[in-house]
């Protein structure tokens, strides 16, 4: 007969035991080390059984808070910082400080329109400033990619993503984009603002609750691929948007701050980013919302 706990320290072996069998060894490695940190969370912090309820109810609160037009369980990773962690831990970067990753967020539909080089994804009325976005993708080797796919999607200038607000054509302001023999992508659409992540749901409670602003700094979504290569997912966030420093889901790192050169004459804004694909396979993320 195996052993039964006496004290709290004497559940943790009894629950590693209990799980060795499975047959998957990293579901063991994981859960081992899950198990592991949680049993000492909750002796080392006390938990009371008040705030045990309190945690259960946050996270029954996410998944009902989750449907087609929101995602609160990835909100609640992203604003522990764990999604922009499993990104920068799982795409380093060539010197370790210049990743081009960041969190893929709650907002990216697949199949947005496939674009022409140079189309405008601010689609009828979209109001904001012209912006000219262009760049190259290139390999690990720098040689250029041709045919790699650019998908980008953004917030509008009232700070909505088209899914999230009725008043927007379907798929305003996402589009793909393919880039040719050169390994250069060209689109245009409006400078991007800042935003607040929802506060409607139980994270916004949290957000609260913590004294923490909801606003996320002005950005672009970037999803690059070709086949052969590591799917990248990157944001670049204008140089001196606000909260650049106070992000809520803590995706701005150095690395993704890019410049828009002002507007001059007939030449509009322009915004110039570069991608460099790791070789791997072309796996895509599961859409967070249909
Ligand atoms: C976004 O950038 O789309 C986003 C990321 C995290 C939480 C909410 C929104
Ligand atoms: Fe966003």
């Amino acid at each position: 007969m195996n052993p039964l706990p006496t004290t709290p320290e004497s559940l943790l072996p009894l629950v590693l035991a209990a799980m060795d069998r499975a047959p998957d060894s990293r579901l063991r490695e994981l859960m081992a080390s899950l198990v592991t940190h949680l049993h000492r969370f909750v002796i080392e912090s006390r938990v009371s059984e008040a705030e045990f309820e309190r945690a259960v109810a946050f996270l029954v609160g996410i998944g009902q808070a989750t449907g087609p037009t929101k995602n609160e369980v990835i909100l609640a990773s992203d604003l522990l910082g764990v999604s922009t962690l499993v990104a920068l831990l799982n795409n380093p970067g060539s010197s370790g400080l210049d990743s081009d990753a960041a969190l893929l967020g709650p907002f990216w539909r697949a199949n947005a329109p496939v674009c022409a080089p140079g189309t405008n994804i601010a689609r009828e009325g979209t109001q904001g400033e012209l912006l000219a976005v262009s760049g190259t993708v290139r390999g690990e080797g720098g040689q250029p990619v041709a045919g790699a796919e650019v998908d980008v999607w953004q917030a509008s200038p009232v700070g909505l993503y088209e899914n999230q607000d009725p008043n927007q054509p379907d798929m305003n302001l996402r589009g793909r984009f393919k880039t040719d023999a050169e390994g250069r992508y060209a689109l245009r659409t409006v400078r991007p603002a800042g935003y607040p992540v929802p506060t409607d749901g139980p994270c916004g409670e949290l957000l609260r609750a913590q004294v923490r602003h909801p606003y996320r700094p002005a950005h672009l979504h970037f999803m690059v691929s070709a086949p052969g290569h590591k799917v990248l997912i990157s944001q670049v966030f204008p140089e001196g948007s606000e909260n650049l420093d106070s992000d809520p889901v803590f995706g701005v790192t150095a690395a993704l701050v890019g410049r828009i050169e002002p507007a001059r004459g007939a030449t509009p804004a322009q915004l110039v980013r570069d991608f460099q694909l790791s070789p791997g396979e072309t796996v895509f993320p599961h859409p967070p919302i249909p």
